[in-house]
């Protein structure tokens, strides 16, 4: 065995050309050889017995781990029906377009065509002459440059390696070429001035894409080309706005987006596009590691119906487009990508990333993050970086000679870690396989029997599915009383999304008040305000067993009849109001979670219109603390008609309701002063209060107007009720308006009519909120008006201590529930 490997290395040495390899060092045997034998898993082995824990996953590529029998039989069961047969003049194996189909089915919202080939690098050459083409048919010879990024990396042929904005892939090559440009990089850590917040260094980025664009003349720019999150050139994640805004400069001078997704495409985000995840609305997707997850050679260039449409038209003109390679859209390939991506969805893949990439990080961070030699820990899903300094404080690089980042990398590997000594600056890179747990992907798991080999009819049936399992994990509620009453069980049947309605695999879930309240029948009724009872006042809809959670995000996987299937995949935060009208009136309100079932469970159907696609790059989870709090929140000020320069008294201001209330009338230019707890005062502040009141301390009366330096509160939003009530309607200036949505000290309270009606005091009471109001929600998240408050994240499965964690209140914000990881 040691001489089978000497002499290995032997030829290594002596005949293979590597990539991206110090020849000269390796030659002479400088660096060791390391051959890869098998791989498990997280795991690979190389001909020494030597086990790594493989932190990069290949090259960010083996998505779905190592040795999933399911690919590897697809692969052999193509190879014996048919090897190879080609793509040209409008040849296709049942592979290859059933592959199409799924690609399709899960691509952002319009997109088209998928033109297969290799490598990452030559989808990219394909880009470019598709843009190119695309120019000259509409006529725009000089629209022919192409913008990409410094830092960002695009291939290694001449034309993509242009694109590639790293000088290693440069060097000596004589690239880049023209037409192709480099602008700034999205990297906040390696911002000009540390000064600058997030969302002004993104402008930054805009302003010296749009100069770029007029100093050469906007007729000349065909096209723009970014990584949604920088990849090779350091795992940097865009700052807050960053693709709205650079989004905003191309539509301005009619510039095409190409989103290189090489390695964010089919997961590695938390979402199945990175163009999704943030927002971005590409014109082009370029697709390879991920999709086939590295057992086969794979890649695409994912066209939109927007170029497809032009680019029929030059057929039209010129005949057989001039363009095709050999192996484009192999059958063995595309068997093993259609394996794939059966199985992301089985093992729930996508969704594991978010959860667990949030997990690593926050560990990572953790763990190295104090060190005084980590500049920065960063990432987003599945992806992550330390990037080390020589001075924290004043953010001093190393000399590159030092070479510190490699030093790192194999210290860790030492250790039985590998990570990716990233080519340029010290950073140390990770992005595991996303595997459904830590343990890693055996053979013959769950979900990962052989490829079921009906043809082309039963790939088309179980895309259109998505191998949706039959049953699911669900918290019930059971009926009203206390803690026992909620059941956590992995037995409930998978709902079926009726005509006009979406399946939606859930990826979150924030918690609410409602959901207390609900569980233990606190609403009361008109005659007796301590009956058990029902949320709604209106005709009671509660039945049991139900599912209840309001918040919901998660991603769409299955449709019913009427609704475009096109929507298959989008990542959607659900607007839980159920209206019951056409019209804008609350009268006959009532909500998912309580009328029937809601978010607490891995699916949950709900009508298509209720699921909304946010352009925003926060996390599901993020994006799971705002919908019942935030609306219930914006339609308690938009009753008050709270106006920009009121002010505005929050009670229970730390709570879910309150801390939006405080943003919320930030967004409205108006001055909110809170009312919270002792030890909350400074996150009060921190999200934007004028000032804080400590509750319990003193007379409130007095401390609101020591507050408010003796100004008049024109509105009160209260949410505490009880004792509190006659103090509000004394602190209110005459006409004030007082607006309620909770009462968590009480619901019964004392109101002295004379004050009303001697102040002319208008009361206002909701509940939820409006479709009117939903949108101007989207608005505040879209533009970044409001923020998320993650105050906990919990698995379904540990409900009750999340629930009990909810009613003790020792956090700021919102808690969230995420389904386990299978
Ligand atoms: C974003 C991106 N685009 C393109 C490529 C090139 O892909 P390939 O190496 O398959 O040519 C890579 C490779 O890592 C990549 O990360």
């Amino acid at each position: 065995m040691l001489e089978k490997s000497n002499e290995l290395a032997a030829w290594d040495r002596d005949h293979f050309f590597h990539p991206s390899t110090h020849m000269g060092m390796h030659a002479r045997g400088e660096t060791p050889t390391r051959v890869v034998a098998s791989g498990e898993g997280v795991y690979i082995t190389d001909t020494s017995g030597r086990k790594s824990l493989d932190a990069f996953a290949g090259l960010y590529c083996v998505n779905v781990g190592y040795g999933r029998q399911k690919i590897a039989d697809a692969i052999a069961e193509q190879a014996k029906d048919l090897a190879y047969y080609h793509a040209y003049v409008g040849h296709g194996t049942e592979a290859s377009i059933a592959l199409s189909k799924m690609i399709i089915d899960r691509a952002p919202a319009g997109m088209s065509r998928v033109y297969f080939g290799l490598s990452g690098s030559d989808a990219n050459e394909t880009n470019i002459k598709l843009i190119w083409y695309y120019n000259n048919i509409l006529g725009r010879h000089d629209k022919k440059k192409i913008i990409s990024r410094w830092r960002g990396y695009h291939g290694s042929g001449v034309m993509t390696g242009s694109l590639t904005g790293l000088a290693l892939f440069h060097n000596a090559f004589d690239l880049p070429r023209a037409p192709i440009l480099h602008t700034e990089a999205p990297y906040y850590f390696r911002r000009p001035d540390r000064s600058m917040s997030e969302e002004q260094f993104s402008q930054y980025c805009a302003d010296r894409l749009e100069e770029m664009i007029l100093a050469e003349g906007p007729e000349t720019i065909a096209a723009f080309i970014g990584e949604p999150i920088l990849g090779t050139g350091g795992i940097v994640p865009p700052p807050h706005g960053y693709w709205q805004k650079i989004q905003a400069v191309l539509d301005k001078y009619d510039i095409l987006l190409v989103a290189d997704e090489v390695v964010t495409g089919f997961g590695r985000l938390g979402t199945m596009f990175g163009s999704d995840h943030y927002g971005m609305k590409p014109d082009l997707i370029t697709i390879a590691k991920g999709l086939t997850s590295a057992y086969a050679p794979l890649s695409g260039s994912i066209v939109s119906e927007k170029m497809w449409q032009v680019l029929v038209q030059g057929s039209d003109k010129l005949g057989a487009i001039g363009h095709g390679w050999t192996y484009s859209a192999h059958p063995i390939c595309a068997a093993a990508g259609i394996a794939n991506l059966e199985l992301i969805d089985e093992l729930g893949i996508v969704e594991n990333a978010g959860a667990t990439g949030a997990y690593f990080r926050s560990e990572l961070e953790k763990a190295v993050g104090g060190h005084r030699n980590v500049g920065d820990v960063r990432g987003d899903g599945l992806m992550a970086a330390v990037e080390f300094v020589e001075n924290k404080d004043d953010r001093r690089f190393f000399d590159a000679g030092r070479k510190i980042g490699p030093q790192v990398a194999a210290a860790l590997l030492e250790r039985g870690i590998i990570g990716r000594a990233m080519p340029q600056g010290d950073i140390l890179g990770f992005a595991p396989a996303t595997l459904p747990d830590a343990r890693g992907g055996g053979r013959h798991r769950q979900g990962d029997s052989g490829r079921d080999r009906n043809g082309l009819q039963e790939h088309l049936r179980r895309t259109a599915r998505m191998t949706i399992p039959e049953k699911m994990a669900a918290v019930l509620l059971t009926g009203h009383g206390g803690l026992d009453k909620l059941i956590y069980d992995r037995e409930v049947p998978v709902p079926a999304p009726a005509e006009g309605e979406v399946l939606i695999r859930v990826t979150a879930c924030g918690m609410n008040n409602t959901d207390v309240w609900v569980r233990q029948g606190a609403y009361g009724t008109e005659d007796d305000p301590s009956a058990v009872s029902t949320w709604r006042r209106q005709g009671n809809t509660l039945t049991f067993p139900r599912i209840q959670g309001t918040d919901t995000v998660g991603h769409i996987v299955g449709v019913g009849t009427g609704v475009d299937p096109k929507r298959i995949g989008q990542r959607v935060m659900v607007d839980f109001s159920i209206y019951n009208r056409d019209d804008d009136s609350l009268a006959d309100i009532d909500y998912m979670g309580h009328g029937r079932d809601g978010g607490y469970a891995e699916y949950m159907a709900l009508p298509a219109e209720n699921a909304h696609v946010i352009a925003t790059d926060l996390t599901d989870v993020e994006l799971a603390t705002f919908c019942c709090a935030y609306l219930t929140g914006e339609r308690m000020l938009e009753r008050a008609r709270l106006a920009a320069g009121e002010r505005v008294l929050v009670t229970g201001a730390s709570g879910g309701v309150g801390s939006a209330i405080i943003q919320l009338a930030r967004a409205r230019r108006a001055i909110p002063i809170a009312v919270a707890g002792p030890g909350k005062e400074a996150a009060m502040l921190e999200i934007g209060a004028e000032a804080v009141v400590t509750r319990g301390k003193g007379d409130l009366v007095e401390a609101v107007h020591s507050a408010s330096r003796g100004q008049p509160i024109d509105v009160v939003a209260d949410l505490v009720g009880g004792p509190l009530f006659n103090d509000l309607l004394k602190i209110l200036r005459p006409e004030g308006r007082y607006t309620t949505a909770g009462a968590i000290a009480g619901p019964v309270v004392q109101l002295d009519l004379r004050t009303m009606y001697l102040k002319q005091l208008e009361l206002h009471g909701s509940s939820q909120g409006s479709r009117a109001d939903f949108r101007r929600l989207v608005g505040y998240i879209e533009s970044r008006k409001i923020r998320p408050l993650v105050g906990g994240v919990y698995p379904l499965s540990e409900f009750h201590r999340a629930q009990t964690d909810f009613m003790a209140k020792n956090f700021v914000g919102k808690l969230v529930v995420v389904p386990d990881q299978r």
